[in-house]
């Protein structure tokens, strides 16, 4: 019995990939590629020394998927494919839809046809409405402002009504804060083939002079420092809320929301002066103008998951940022 992880050779999907194959899963990946690369496949075997099935499909090729069904039994999947960039889903809306929500159904057909009823799905705190106050809890408010936003609360819904139609999906949906920072090893970490509008591979590429400076969007928040704090989380952290999430399912099978963040806000100046340290160089940046739809403080009160799931984020923003720069130092070296 395997776990199938769509969007498996991506920057989370990775993570959390070595993370099951470590507490002795069978993992079997499929992936587009769009914004990740097949040899992702080959370290993350190469970090926990077992192997990983991996078929370049898409999701939206439902034969192709289909075939990954037959020659597998899979006892519950953890969903990440998907296009998570902001900016571009405003551009390109039809797309946004078309990829997220028609993937989704997709993978969600065929999983009540071949019984599959465990459904692991990765979800964003951009599914809360810009009104909500932090720290945000599973029952703050929800309206998402953007596309992407929408497109991951319409699946989240969508997910609802299979639970609640009674054929036996059950799910926990997990609503991912800012996740950074990369395996320890170095041999995975965020690697996008596409744009990212995220800070950390700016502050990563601004380290390591392949850009001039990172632009700090915005200096005037009412924050500590006046630039925007956001929940920062390590992707190994939240990876293992997945092992925690399948656990929950298989022990008391039923549909659930949970917050994975850190529960406390650091800011752009903060992370900044962390990768400082941890690269130990000092990192050029330029504050300009705030950028349309960016809020002041967006943090998460993620002690519902401590408390249902005993989930809880150990690692530091000095471990996100030292285990970045390693990935980056590897990433120049290749
Ligand atoms: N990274 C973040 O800041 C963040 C925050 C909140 C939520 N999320 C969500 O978490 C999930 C994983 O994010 P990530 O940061 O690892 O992104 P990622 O882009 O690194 O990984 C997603 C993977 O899915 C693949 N993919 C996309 N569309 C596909 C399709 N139709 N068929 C097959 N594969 C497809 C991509 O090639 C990529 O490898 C996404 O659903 C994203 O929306 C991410």
């Amino acid at each position: 019995m395997a776990i199938l992880i769509t969007g498996g050779t991506g920057f989370i999907g990775s993570h959390t990939a070595v993370e099951l194959l470590n507490e002795g899963y069978d993992v079997v990946s499929v992936d587009n590629l769009s914004n990740s690369k097949k040899d992702v496949v080959d370290r993350i075997s190469e970090i926990t020394g077992k192997p990983v099935i991996f078929y370049h499909v898409d999701l939206l090729d439902r034969q192709s998927l289909r075939k990954v069904f037959q020659q597998h039994k899979f006892t519950s999947v953890i969903h990440f494919a998907a296009s998570k960039v902001l900016s571009e889903s405003i551009s390109e809306p039809i797309n946004y839809y078309r990829n997220n929500v028609e993937g989704t159904i997709n993978l969600l057909e065929l999983m009540q046809e071949y019984g599959v009823q465990q459904l692991v799905f990765s979800s964003t705190a951009a599914v809360y409405a810009e009104s909500a106050q932090s720290p945000l809890t599973e029952d703050s408010p929800c309206l998402a402002e953007t596309p992407y936003g929408r497109t991951k609360l319409f699946c989240e819904e969508i997910i609802r009504d299979v639970h609640n139609s009674g054929k036996g999906l059950c799910a926990v949906i997990l609503r991912y804060f800012n996740p950074i920072g990369a395996h320890a090893s170095g041999l995975i970490g965020e690697e996008p083939n596409l744009n990212p509008d995220n800070l950390m591979p700016y502050v990563a590429k601004a380290a390591s002079g392949e850009i001039e400076c990172v632009a700090v969007y915005g200096n005037d928040y009412p924050t500590k420092d006046g630039t925007g704090v956001r929940d920062f989380i390590h992707v190994v952290d939240l990876a293992k809320g997945h092992l925690q999430a399948l656990e929950k399912l298989q022990q008391s099978p039923a549909l659930y929301t949970y917050n994975l963040g850190c529960g406390r806000g650091h800011s752009v100046m903060d992370v900044i002066q962390a990768y400082e340290q941890a690269c130990a160089k000092k990192i050029p940046y330029k504050i300009t103008a705030r950028r349309a739809g960016d809020l002041a403080e967006v943090f998460a009160d993620p002690s519902k998951a401590e408390r249902e799931m005993g989930w809880k984020a150990q690692l530091t923003i000095a471990d996100m940022c030292r285990d970045s720069w390693t990935w980056k130092q590897r990433c120049q070296r290749a």
